[in-house]
């Protein structure tokens, strides 16, 4: 049995073009050709039935895994899973990935050179809960090389992957960090066209969510579809 899912219409100028010169690889790995829809089996979009219990809440603290605490300005990041309606998402699988305090990743791929941190591996997940809302506590990221062009450095950012209740439906993006420098000089970044929804990508510091002697706070929402959206990356174009 195979299924053509509804598709929605998408938001103007909140995704990236597939192919933009400034940000060089997508030279190569754009679709040259007009995308085509493949029917899906009942089994793509009906699952992974994910148990609850496979994620543990240490799983969002990515500061207490190892023998020693990871280097760095300890943050909390929360905020929503949020619909097009503002309706909160329950029961939605977030993963992240980053690089540690010195804005490297514990990837092989990466071996620009800054530390790696032996109690920090950048990795983190939980559920969202009845209202929506996601938690993780890390450390602050730092910038890194990219080589896309001379002096080109990342804006501190995390990466999220947020599942739904298929593998089909899975949006990936990134968390920025407000008032960075290298905003004006990120082609990735910039390559939003509409600075509102470039400003959706960006955290807000809260004071309400510091902790005294302990943590900063920012709060990101993340808003799936409608006008409001969050910018996600690969979403295929219409
Ligand atoms: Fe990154």
């Amino acid at each position: 049995m195979s299924l053509t899912l509804p598709s929605y219409p998408r938001p103007v100028g909140v995704h990236p073009p597939l192919d933009f010169p400034q940000y060089r690889s997508t030279a190569l790995r754009h679709p040259r050709r007009p995308l085509v829809p493949l029917p899906q089996g009942l089994t793509e979009v009906t699952g992974p039935l994910l148990g609850a219990d496979r994620v543990t809440p240490a799983d969002a603290d990515l500061t207490t895994r190892y023998p020693g605490e990871p280097l760095g300005q300890r943050i909390i990041v929360t905020g929503q899973v949020l619909d097009s309606d503002g309706r909160p998402v329950p029961d939605t699988l977030v993963e992240i990935w980053q690089p540690n305090a010195a804005g490297r990743y514990k990837h092989s791929g990466d071996q620009h050179p800054a530390p790696l941190d032996p109690n920090f591996d950048g990795g983190g997940r939980c559920l969202t809960d009845s209202q929506g809302r996601y938690r993780f506590i890390t450390i602050k990221p730092g910038s890194y090389p990219w080589q896309n062009h001379r002096n080109a450095w990342r804006p501190a950012h995390i990466h999220f992957s947020l599942f739904g209740r298929a593998f089909t439906q899975r949006l990936v993006t990134q968390m920025y960090f407000p008032g960075d420098p290298l905003f004006a000089r990120g082609p990735i970044f910039n390559s939003v066209p509409d600075p509102k929804a470039r400003d959706r990508m960006i955290s807000s510091f809260d004071l309400n969510l510091t902790v005294p002697e302990w943590a900063l706070g920012f709060t990101w929402d993340i808003v799936l579809r409608g006008p409001k959206s969050t910018v996600f990356e690969h979403v295929e174009q219409s």
